[in-house]
């Protein structure tokens, strides 16, 4: 079966109040598009076609991607116009609607509902509400088959109290879908080409409609404003809490815990409360995050400790290693097996042997250390001179002393020692001592300077 899918994009979205287009609004780290982009790749269709209208140009260049082709709606007449302006572009024997402001959409419900869809029969998604006012209503006949949806404004009040609501989501039959949006009128509540009209004209042509419903109303909920896409970003987050709980996760508290990108999970990981993990993230057996830290695009691994409030961004920190309390891995930071970095330390392009260790206050940039090397507090590396950057490279068992400052390029090599307060601009040989600071002098009999009072 080859399937075609077309994602509605067009709206504005006014009560978002917002200079971006509402797809484009995000729930936990991507747009709301780019998860319905997501969800659409997995069920490996043979094209993707985006119908985008509103603030057309952002949404084309922020997610353009050689599998999507983006479909211009110029004027927003309907959902059933917006399907039309797809239609040149389908070939395929299923085609598949879905809606760019419904994000949470699983993967398994769009495959269920695709079982439903062949040649003489559609496949409706459809979900009972306690209110579905708002909802075009599923109307069914005597033998409870589908026989019409009703949209809200255009129901009598019969209609309206039918507690089965259209979410929108439908998969049809590609060959007949030119012809019934062909036939879609205009003269209704709205003035516009409403999709749901296809389904009333399908059961003329003597098709089966399906339903089928997802197993958690959140899944088929929009986001019309921001309360809603808050709402649609706490139940993402709790439904990833539980997914990573699942895999041997203890997070201390499941609502306090933001995933903002794609985590993968050891067993045994402890995650405090306030930790946000963003872009790609891979947790190894027995790591331990405490609270409030902020992991983007790293690795932790195995029995890694990071404590409390961290930033790490494309850091590797190897196993058994630990950063923090403060600690800031920028990108390139590497950590060698029961490395240490302590509180007020910032890496960037740095890699620390194993065992090494930074305790205080420093910061190594652009940066090689040796296994078992040790960074004296307030400690720098000068790696940038204006114009370019320089590396610092430091031997095994290195012993730097406190508030020296490394001026790059510079060697160190292995079991050499630099004095306290040393500033470093030459080369040290192995296991030499380097002194590099004003030698201290003592004047006896110092008088200090006296204030002259005024009047
Ligand atoms: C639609 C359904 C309704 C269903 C509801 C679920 C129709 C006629 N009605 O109503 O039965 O219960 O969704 O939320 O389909 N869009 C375009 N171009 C357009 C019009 C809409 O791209 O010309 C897009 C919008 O951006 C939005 C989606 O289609 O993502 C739905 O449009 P909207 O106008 O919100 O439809 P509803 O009135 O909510
Ligand atoms: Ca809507």
């Amino acid at each position: 079966m080859s399937l075609d899918i077309v994602i509605l994009a067009a709206g504005q979205g006014t009560r978002m109040r917002s200079a971006l287009p509402k797809v484009l609004h995000p729930v936990a780290g991507n747009s709301m598009l780019g998860h319905v982009i997501h969800s659409a790749r997995q069920l490996s269709p043979d094209s993707i076609q985006v119908v985008i209208g509103h603030g057309a140009d952002k949404v084309r260049e922020q997610l353009a991607a050689d599998d999507l082709s983006f479909v211009l709606q110029d004027k927003q007449l309907g959902t059933g116009h917006a399907v039309a302006q797809a239609v040149p572009a389908l070939s395929a024997d299923t085609v598949l609607i879905l809606y760019g402001d419904v994000p949470l959409i699983e993967v398994e419900t769009l495959q269920r509902l695709l079982t439903l869809v062949n040649d003489q029969q559609l496949g409706l998604l459809t979900v009972t509400l306690d209110d579905p006012t708002g909802y075009g209503r599923i109307v069914r006949d005597e033998q409870n088959r589908v026989s019409a949806i009703v949209e809200h404004k255009d129901a009598t009040d019969a209609q309206k109290a039918i507690k089965e609501g259209n979410t929108g989501i439908l998969a049809l039959p590609g060959k007949r879908l030119a012809d019934w949006l062909g036939r879609l009128s205009n003269n209704n509540a709205q003035g516009e080409y409403y999709l749901t009209d296809v389904i009333a004209m399908a059961v003329n042509d003597g098709l089966i409609v399906a339903t089928a419903q997802p197993h958690d109303p959140m899944e088929v909920q929009g986001a019309n404003d921001r309360k809603q896409l808050a709402e649609l970003e706490r139940h993402y987050q709790l439904r990833e809490a539980r997914r990573l709980m699942a895999l041997g996760v203890t997070l201390r508290d499941p609502v306090r815990f933001d995933v903002r990108g794609d985590v993968t999970v050891g067993r045994d990981v402890t995650i405090d409360i306030n930790v946000i993990l963003e872009g790609r993230v891979v947790i190894e057996d027995d790591v331990s995050i405490g609270p409030n830290c902020v992991i983007k695009d790293s690795t932790l691994r195995k029995g890694a400790i990071i404590k409390a409030n961290s930033h790490l961004e494309g850091a590797i920190v190897g196993e058994a290693a630990d950063a923090g309390p403060f600690a800031r891995l920028r990108p390139g930071s590497v950590l060698g097996a029961r490395a240490h970095v302590g509180n007020f330390v910032e890496l960037k392009n740095a890699e620390m042997g194993e065992g090494a260790k930074a305790g205080h206050l420093a910061y190594l940039g652009d940066a090689v250390i040796g296994a078992r090397t040790n960074i004296g507090a307030g400690t720098i590396t000068c790696n940038y001179d204006g114009a370019n950057k320089h590396k610092t490279v430091l031997g095994e068992d290195v012993f730097i002393g406190s508030n020296n400052s490394l001026v790059a390029p510079v060697d160190i090599s292995s079991g050499a020692t630099t004095a306290a307060g040393s500033t470093i601009t030459q080369n040290v040989a192995v296991e030499q001592l380097a002194v590099a600071r004003a030698r201290q002098r003592n004047i006896d009999g110092w008088k200090r300077p006296v204030k002259i009072k005024k009047h």
